[in-house]
């Protein structure tokens, strides 16, 4: 019954955004690839065995009458075959594993795309030095360009993983680095082979949110990408107060202007940036195109107004420990970084910031 359920659970299922079974990218696939001839090859020898067992079984089990059969202990040659056996079989898993762990470890070339990624708790930071883009949670990438995720943590360890491009790499933190010494950062090379949208999570405990950082991956053409790119670069209609000689916008709606000068006059810019706005904060997540983004609260929150406005009136009521003040209660930060003193928005101001952060795309 067990085994009957758990099989028919296991069919229970639509779309797999985050497999582990059904890679999009070269080192994925030769993850795959292993794992998939690893498995048929003890597959074979599981039913060799068996048969042999079944065979045995049937063959010498006791009957009326019938003598004990031929005492085989100790028969040196059998001692020999199943020692030297499997140690062949041992070397054969060896060698392509070996071969796979090199691959995964093979610098892209010189035109691969470096992204910067940094863990915090709890939620993920990247950095496109090339089109000075910079972003959280939802990472963009091209398809058919080799990428190089280069990582490291602002705290302490997270692990970065999104099944569907391959293995999890520690994210470490890099503090500790001495005596003008390089830091040793962990890399991530892979190139995509599919466009989609992958999700992912930390996987190294972090601390009580840990669980509460997600990723979500959007591979996307390289066109489609470098216009991404580009609209990052780009302020949001909405971002900055019209200059005194702008065209006049009637269309705008009162609530995303008051919002947007209750945010940029608040202590929310110490933290934040916001392409084209004087917020230029680089503690928390840049919020340029929040409005674009699927989620809030890396992936935890669908990104409604209705949700912003959860999480800015009280961030740690909804993810524990999270390092953003409420409306009226501090923010916990680590031992000997004191505090950030509560952001005292009532409650119509912050539905007015929760429109104007849904305004910027
Ligand atoms: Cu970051 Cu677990």
């Amino acid at each position: 019954m067990a085994l009957a359920t758990t099989v028919l659970l296991a069919s229970c299922g639509g779309e797999y955004p985050g497999s582990t079974i059904d890679p999009k990218t070269d080192i994925g696939e030769t993850v795959q690839a292993l794992y998939v001839s690893v498995f048929w090859w003890s597959m074979f020898i599981l039913v060799l065995v068996w048969s042999v067992m079944a065979w045995v079984i049937i063959r010498f089990r006791e009957r009326p009458g019938q003598p004990e059969p031929r005492q085989i202990h100790g028969h040196l040659g059998l001692e020999i075959a199943w020692t030297i056996l499997p140690a062949i079989i041992v070397v054969a898993i060896a060698i392509p594993t070996v071969q796979a762990v090199f691959a995964t470890q093979r610098p892209p070339g010189d035109d691969a795309l470096v992204i910067e990624v940094t863990g915090h708790r709890y939620w993920w930071e990247f950095v496109y030095p090339e089109h000075e883009v910079e972003t959280a949670n939802e990472l963009h990438v091209p398809v058919g360009r080799p990428v190089s995720l280069r990582l490291a943590s602002d705290d302490v360890i997270h692990s970065f993983w999104v099944p569907m491009l391959g293995g999890k790499r520690d994210v470490n933190p890099l503090r500790a680095t001495v005596n003008g010494e390089e830091p040793k950062y962990n890399w991530y090379h892979f190139t995509l082979n599919e466009e989609g949208e992958f999700i992912g999570q930390c996987a190294e405990f972090c601390g009580q949110s840990h669980a509460l950082m997600g990723i979500k991956v959007v591979a996307q053409s390289e066109a489609a990408f470098e216009a991404w790119a580009e609209s990052m670069n780009e302020p949001s209609p909405t971002a900055a107060p019209p200059g005194p000689d702008a065209a006049p916008t009637p269309q705008q709606d009162p609530m995303v202007a008051q919002g947007r000068d209750i945010f940029l006059n608040s202590t929310c810019v110490a933290c934040h940036s916001i392409e084209g706005t004087t917020a230029a904060g680089v503690l928390g997540p840049d919020l340029t195109r929040l409005g674009e983004h699927e989620f809030i609260a890396a992936g935890m929150l669908e990104n409604t107004p209705e949700n912003l406005y959860r999480w800015i009136r009280d961030p740690a009521s909804i993810k524990p420990d999270a390092r953003m003040p409420a409306t009226d209660r501090e923010a916990r930060l680590p031992v000997g970084e004191g505090v950030w003193p509560a952001t005292g928005l009532s409650d119509d101001q912050v539905r007015a910031v929760a429109a104007y952060l849904s305004s910027l795309r």
